[in-house]
């Protein structure tokens, strides 16, 4: 039988965490898809830092040789920056390659030129993985956008700073303390400056800011700072009048224009976000039919980011391919009669 091949762009966090899951969810995503799913290459940047135990797939630091691979379906993105990742999307689409990226930064700035150009060459491009970690956000707001019009959205979407929030007032720990456990635990950018200043938040405001208007915000009407100002101290004295610091994205739709602020805030116990604590992520959507919906979820990590781009991987072949868009494992699994609902 032949095999759906997968390169992977990337072996870190993300990277490690979809390469795994496709192993151990080969049975279930080959169930959907109907036929393996082969991940071929890994792309690394050094590649004396890493080794496969399987031989046949291709590790290289060369993309070149990913590009010359015979039959390759699908390009995901697992590596940081614009560059060399809107080079290497914009390759893999030219060359008839779907696409699923958990790079919002590149996305944040390249998406909308990717989405024209994979729509040219008939296939498509996955990012869910971009906002909000293991929350179903890019499809919910899909979804709701169909009837709906969306008038505000705000979330905490950068896990890393309400993970420092959270410890530093629950363990009364120091910054740099919790920004390096949260460096261990995968949670934070390799640069962490972008998750500390507010630029990651930032770079996932752009995505949804696309997604519900159509555009991103200009310039001047948007604010990003970040957490690292934030004290010990301010955080206690907040605690003892029963307030939280929590970092708040706000995407708002105004007469005539997009205002964005990527801030830190002061909530308390009557908002919604307050208790989203640790790596969580939360998103509340205003939307003129349905009200108000609010999701949480793990906003960082290896496994739920790496669920976010299965996800993806297998909302690819809807168009493309024959997929079963009903969940007949479950059906199977109740004993009812399954297959009612294929396409
Ligand atoms: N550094 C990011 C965060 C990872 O902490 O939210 C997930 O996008």
């Amino acid at each position: 039988m032949s095999s759906i091949n997968i390169a992977l762009l990337g072996f870190g966090t993300v990277g490690k965490g979809v390469f795994e899951t496709i192993e151990t969810h080969q049975e279930r995503i080959q169930y959907y898809l109907g036929k393996p799913v082969k991940i071929v290459a890994v792309l690394v940047k050094n590649i004396t830092k890493h080794h496969l135990s399987d031989s046949e797939v291709l590790l290289t630091d060369n993309f070149e040789d990913v590009m010359q691979i015979p039959n390759l379906d699908i390009v995901i993105d697992a590596i940081c920056g614009k560059e060399p990742g809107f080079t290497y999307i914009k390759r893999s689409i030219e060359k008839g390659c779907h696409v699923v990226t958990a790079n919002k930064e590149m996305f944040a700035f390249h998406g909308q030129e990717l989405l024209s150009l994979a729509a040219k060459q008939h296939v498509s491009v996955g990012f869910e993985a971009t906002v909000a970690g293991g929350i179903p956000i890019i499809q919910t707001l899909r979804s709701l956008l169909k009837v709906n019009r969306i008038t505000k959205v705000e979330g905490i979407i950068n896990g890393t700073s309400n993970y420092i929030l959270t410890n530093m007032r629950e363990q009364d720990l120091p910054f740099e303390q919790v920004l390096a456990d949260a460096q261990n635990k995968g949670y934070a950018e390799a640069n962490p400056t972008n998750d500390i200043e507010g630029f990651d938040a930032l770079y996932k405001a752009l995505v949804l800011s696309q997604v519900v208007f159509g555009e991103h915000p200009e310039e001047e009407n948007i604010i990003r700072k970040g957490i690292s100002q934030i004290t010990q101290e301010q955080i206690e004295n907040a605690a003892n009048l029963g307030l939280k610091f929590k970092h708040v994205v706000k995407l708002e739709k105004q007469e005539n224009h997009i205002q964005c602020k990527v801030q830190p805030v002061l909530l308390s116990n009557a908002h919604p976000f307050y208790s989203i604590e640790g790596v969580q992520n939360a998103v509340s959507i205003n939307a003129d039919i349905v009200g108000n919906i609010t999701l949480t979820g793990p906003g960082a990590g290896k496994l739920p980011t790496a669920s976010a781009v299965i996800e993806d991987l297998l909302h690819l072949f809807e168009k493309h391919d024959s997929v079963r868009l009903h969940d007949e494992r479950q059906l199977e699994d109740q004993g009812e009669e399954v297959g009612q609902r294929l396409i």
